[in-house]
């Protein structure tokens, strides 16, 4: 175990002038990796801005001004992959609980859960079958936690959260060796964040899930479809420019955690189809040739007049390839609702019995 994940659960307490609030006990959050969280930023950016081919890793887009521009793509007109989801939640959230339900209590575990506002669906369709229900979600962003759970625990008095603000792995790591479940398990990876990850490391990640899991337990994965090119590209390149500023914000991030000199207007967004790779790809492009600063790494960075950095891979799928995926990690692929225009999939994997142990 980490040394910060041995920094144990903050307790938040209740305030005591609203009537509403949690007791001491209904939230708990376990920050894992705050310091490493900001160690690795600083290395990552580094390594990535000094590679041959400039790259930074998506997972830093979360800061508290990243994750709310992410809210705000999930309600643009181009962004169609939210509403899709929700519209099979809103349809379907109690037939997909029905099949995991085995009449004891089902643990809600969330992998990246952000705002939580698809997950209410499911927490709706869970509180019709049991009259208490712990939720488990993990995220990278402690903001967004702390107020999804704030939220929701407003809603649901029968709720008990147990948060982990916490890369993925790390929170897995912590999970595998802690005993953080009651009855079986239904997972949540949503939003098609599946498709942040390359097929390697979209394996791993679910094979170190599938090792926190049980036999029976089920994962409900948000998968979005392959599809004309020009749709992909608009929800990833909007009209508002939101999208831009989600991405550029990565370099206003730097400015402001290592205080560099990015002048934001001489970069844009770009995002483009790759049909081969079934993938879309952002990347942030200089239109000029130009030095930046990185005071806290005492790193001086080049571009070249239209040098790109890869900020994000976002890959498309079809049902061949959601198979095999979870054939690959200890699921299989039990059944798939799709929204009534089939632009994007949610996948009940359920976890099968496993010879081999997989430690996360
Ligand atoms: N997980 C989201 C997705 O792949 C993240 C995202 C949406 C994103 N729009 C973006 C990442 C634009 C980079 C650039 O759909």
């Amino acid at each position: 175990m980490s040394q910060t994940a041995r920094r144990g659960a903050d307790h938040i307490p209740s305030r005591s002038d609203d009537g509403h609030a949690p007791s001491d006990q209904s939230l708990r959050i376990h920050r894992l990796v705050q310091t490493e969280i900001n160690a690795g930023f600083a290395d990552d950016v580094r390594r990535g801005l000094s590679a041959e081919t400039k790259r930074l890793f998506p997972k830093y887009f979360y800061d508290a001004l990243g994750s709310l521009l992410f809210d705000a793509i999930c309600l643009l007109p181009e962004y169609y992959l939210t509403r899709a989801e929700n519209e099979i939640l809103e349809r379907d959230a109690d037939e997909i609980v029905a099949s995991v339900h085995d009449g004891g209590p089902v643990t809600l575990l969330e992998m990246g859960s952000g705002s939580a506002i698809k997950t209410r669906l499911v927490i709706e369709a869970l509180l019709k079958r049991q009259t208490r229900l712990l939720y488990v979600p993990v995220d990278i962003s402690a903001t967004a936690l702390e107020t999804s759970a704030r939220v929701l625990l407003q809603s649901y008095p029968s709720l008990t959260v147990e948060a982990y603000a916490s890369d993925y792995d790390t929170a897995l790591r912590y999970m595998h060796d802690s005993a953080w479940r009651e009855g079986r398990v239904l997972a949540l990876f949503l939003g098609s964040n599946i498709g942040n990850f390359e097929e390697a490391e979209a394996r791993a990640f679910l094979r170190s899930l599938r090792g926190v899991l049980r036999a029976g337990d089920a994962l409900l994965l948000g998968a979005d479809l392959k599809k004309d090119p020009a749709v992909l590209e608009a929800a990833y390149d909007d009209a508002l420019g939101v999208t831009a500023a989600f991405n550029l914000n990565l370099l206003a991030r730097i400015n402001r955690e290592l205080d560099a000199d990015f002048d934001l207007r001489t970069f844009r967004h770009i995002a483009s189809y790759d049909a081969q790779g079934g993938r879309v790809e952002a990347f942030i492009e200089s239109d000029r040739p130009q030095r930046v600063n990185i005071g806290k790494l005492g790193l001086e960075v080049t571009f070249a007049a239209g040098e790109r950095i890869h900020t994000e891979n976002s890959h498309k799928y079809d049902l061949a390839q959601l198979s095999q995926l979870a054939t690959g990690a200890g699921f299989t692929r039990a059944r798939t609702w799709f929204d009534h225009a089939e632009q994007f999939s949610s996948n009940l994997f359920v976890a099968v019995e496993q010879a081999d142990l997989i430690k996360p």
